[in-house]
């Protein structure tokens, strides 16, 4: 008892000097150097603190991770996946798809045709018919040479969009990626859709299920058909073959109980039998699947909230759109994967932001990258002018070089620190190279404002409480040039592309 009241009392006291200790070599710090820079850095901290600083928004932000349900829309879900699938979906989930949501409901064969046979009896309209070459519908081994060269062609530039548009940033595949952690994982994507469902999906995402998180990407006919190419004859989309080889593994595996699955054919037999559906509708109501889906004629236990979208217009309309803030953060909505833009329009350069938004290149190397969702020259201008308007600090920023540019001299002192202190370890810049730790230092310049670079290098953590950048516990003439340095990281240098 004793000894250990004695060891937390020392914990306090250790707590108590690690609290102290930075604190008065700020003091000590800040007590040598030129009051009037000093005064600007206290300032700025108020100025770029949230949430004091929050401007009242023109129009209420929609957090896409606050929808009222939580799973898609059932009415036409046997046009989305083939019966097979749901029933194993039913049976249960995670064993289909390993980051599923649902919970297992615990129902048995019989009950589960009876839902299948209900869901199907909903569907209000079919799939848009979308005519596709003969031969993109043969499987590989039956494709001539030609065909083949014809479909892989299609097939790799999907790859490319596919790749740019950063799927796997939401969706994992196999349980790999899906830093966002919104997207279902699609490593066994071909055994639930069809290319039909798929290529409508990616081009008319909202008309099937309005409140989804998955932004509507700009494609064009070429890219969708790509892309559709790309996921169904992609290895990653199937699901792995048991390896047979590995005999002792599977001794040590209990045999997995069979889990009865709902063939196409007998749902065929199935589908209008009318007491069958009404026994579904009854199983769907004890089970409360309406609870997580919008399903017909629950409406009455679960009223729709039906939010009204027809009028979105200019920067609503486009978060809506892309779900910008599945992603980002605005004031205390949306998702924390990316940058928080609550405070953009003091950060970020407008100019910069407006090209960046267009064809978005990559800051950061390892840990994060922006989708190219194909906004327009019109999306960003939208964008940047909102951001400009409405998302910056109350009070304006300081102007650090009063006017003029950085001389020579600061700019010179600052390269210097740069690579005293190793900054180089965690950043690329200019024609030198380094590391990839930390974005791109390259053009900074023309992407941060001054005076938020002088807020990001007094205290990194301040600015992103994330933030792995150690503290230097720079001088306020170090920040300076240091800042000085970086402004002058703009495309026309030598030495920049
Ligand atoms: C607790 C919430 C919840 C309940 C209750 C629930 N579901 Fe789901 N369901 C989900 C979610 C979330 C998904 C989306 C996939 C996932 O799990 O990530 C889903 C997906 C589905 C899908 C696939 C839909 C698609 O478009 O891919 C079907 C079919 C389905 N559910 C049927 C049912 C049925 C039938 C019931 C009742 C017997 C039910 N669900 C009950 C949450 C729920
Ligand atoms: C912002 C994150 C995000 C991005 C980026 C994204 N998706 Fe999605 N996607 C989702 C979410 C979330 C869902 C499930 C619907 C929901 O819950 O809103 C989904 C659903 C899907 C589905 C249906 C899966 C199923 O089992 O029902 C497919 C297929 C799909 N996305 C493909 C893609 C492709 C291809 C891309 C790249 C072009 C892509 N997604 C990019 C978030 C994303
Ligand atoms: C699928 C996730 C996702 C969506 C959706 C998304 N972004 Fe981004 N965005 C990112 C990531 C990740 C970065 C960081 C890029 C980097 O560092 O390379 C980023 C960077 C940015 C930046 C630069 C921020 C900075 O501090 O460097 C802006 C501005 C931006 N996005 C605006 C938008 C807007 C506006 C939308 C909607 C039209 C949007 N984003 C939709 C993921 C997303
Ligand atoms: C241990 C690795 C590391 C070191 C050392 C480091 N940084 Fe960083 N730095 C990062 C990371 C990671 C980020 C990204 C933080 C984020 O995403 O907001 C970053 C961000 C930045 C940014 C951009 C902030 C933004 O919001 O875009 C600047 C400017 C910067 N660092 C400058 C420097 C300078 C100057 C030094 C040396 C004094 C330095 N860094 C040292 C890792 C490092």
């Amino acid at each position: 008892m004793r000894l250990r009241s004695l060891s937390s009392l020392r914990k306090i006291l250790l707590m108590m000097v690690a609290i102290c200790l930075p604190i008065m070599a700020f003091l000590e710090v800040s007590n040598g150097q030129e009051r009037k820079i000093e005064a600007l850095y206290l300032d700025l901290d108020k100025k770029y603190r949230m949430p004091e600083q929050w401007h009242v928004l023109p129009f209420e932000l929609e957090d896409p991770y606050k929808r009222i349900k939580n799973g898609p829309p059932l009415t036409n879900v046997i046009t989305k996946a083939n019966v097979e699938w749901i029933s194993r979906w039913i049976a249960n989930p995670k064993k289909v798809v390993p980051n599923a949501k649902m919970p297992n409901l615990g129902l048995d064969f019989e009950e589960i045709k009876a839902v299948i046979a209900f869901l199907s009896s909903l569907k209000e309209k079919e799939l848009s018919a979308i005519t596709w070459d003969a031969f993109l519908l043969k499987k590989e081994d039956d494709l001539s040479e030609d065909e083949y060269d014809k479909m892989d062609k299609i097939y790799n530039n999907g790859k490319g969009v596919w790749g740019r548009a950063r799927c796997t940033i939401c969706h994992p595949i196999k349980g790999v990626g899906g830093n966002v952690g919104v997207g279902p994982d699609l490593g066994e994507i071909t055994t639930k859709i069809n290319r039909n469902w798929l290529y409508d999906w990616l081009g008319n995402t909202k008309s099937h299920f309005s409140d989804t998180m998955m932004a509507q990407f700009r494609f064009n006919d070429s890219d969708l058909r790509g892309i559709v190419e790309f996921v169904m004859r992609d290895t990653q989309f199937i699901p792995e073959e048991k390896d047979e080889e590995e005999g002792e593994s599977k001794e040590a595996k209990q045999p997995e109980p069979e889990v009865q699955i709902l063939t196409e054919k007998e749902f065929n037999n199935i589908r209008k039998d009318t007491a069958l559906i009404e026994k579904g509708k009854g199983i769907v109501e004890k089970s409360r699947c309406f609870v997580c889906h919008d399903i017909k004629g629950f409406s009455e236990l679960m009223p729709v909230v039906e939010k009204k979208r027809d009028g979105l217009a200019g920067f609503e309309k486009l978060l809506y759109e892309i779900r910008c803030l599945s992603c980002h953060r605005i004031q205390n909505k949306g998702g924390t994967y990316a940058p928080n833009l609550t405070i953009a329009g003091s950060k970020i350069k407008m100019s910069w932001e407006n090209s960046f938004l267009q064809a978005p290149d990559i800051i950061r190397p390892l840990s994060q990258q922006m989708p190219k969702f194909n906004l327009t020259e019109e999306d960003a201008k939208v964008a940047t002018e909102y951001i400009e308007k409405n998302l910056h600090t109350k009070d304006s920023l300081p102007d650090i070089f009063e006017g003029s540019s950085p001389s020579p001299d600061v700019i010179a002192a600052g390269e210097k620190l740069f690579y005293e202190k190793g900054c180089n370890t965690c950043h690329a810049e200019g024609a030198k190279g380094g590391g990839v730790v930390g974005p791109n230092l390259q053009t900074v310049g023309e992407r941060l404002q001054p005076a938020y670079l002088l807020y990001h290098l007094r205290n990194p953590q301040q600015a992103n409480p994330q933030a792995v950048e150690p503290n230097f516990g720079f001088s306020d003439e170090e920040l300076k040039s240091l800042v000085g340095f970086l402004a002058d990281h703009v495309t026309k240098k030598e030495g920049n592309k």
